[in-house]
């Protein structure tokens, strides 16, 4: 484990939305470790499952903040979201089939969320601070 984490430099300042990131990447980077470990299927399952209900439940959340707030960028970084909502049915589709997650593929999502989080929640986390519109900004 690094002395900082990757995911440092991608902190938003609004604890709601960083909090969830963290525990997104956390997964990611146990799925890394799955991959290198040659781990069965039956282990990286869960961390698929528990990454895509994470990510739903985040993507809801951020599209509630932006309802409520009018943001203007909704439409683009809602279908931002949709993107990667549909790269996990493919992981989870994958898996059904009986093929483990590659690391190529982790390689994907971890570039989709970190580009996310700079091009999309960075911005997204301006707003919400100018607005104090982030449901638990404070916590
Ligand atoms: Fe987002
Ligand atoms: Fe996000």
């Amino acid at each position: 484990m690094p002395a900082t984490p990757w995911y440092e430099q991608y902190r938003t300042g609004i604890a709601s939305i960083d909090h969830m990131h963290e525990e997104i990447y956390t997964l990611v980077n146990a799925l890394y470790d799955d991959v290198l470990a040659k781990a069965p299927i039956v282990t990286s399952r869960p961390k698929i499952a528990k990454l895509t209900q994470l990510s739903l439940t985040h993507f809801d959340e951020e599209e509630a903040d932006m309802k409520r707030t009018g943001y203007p960028d909704t439409a683009t970084h809602s279908a931002a979201h949709q993107v990667f909502r549909d790269q996990l049915a493919g992981i989870q589709a994958q898996l059904k089939e009986g093929k483990q997650v590659t690391g190529d593929t982790l390689e994907i999502v971890r570039n989709y969320l970190t580009q996310h989080a700079k091009i999309h929640d960075m911005k997204l986390a301006k707003h919400l601070a100018a607005s104090q519109g982030a449901k638990t900004a404070k916590g």
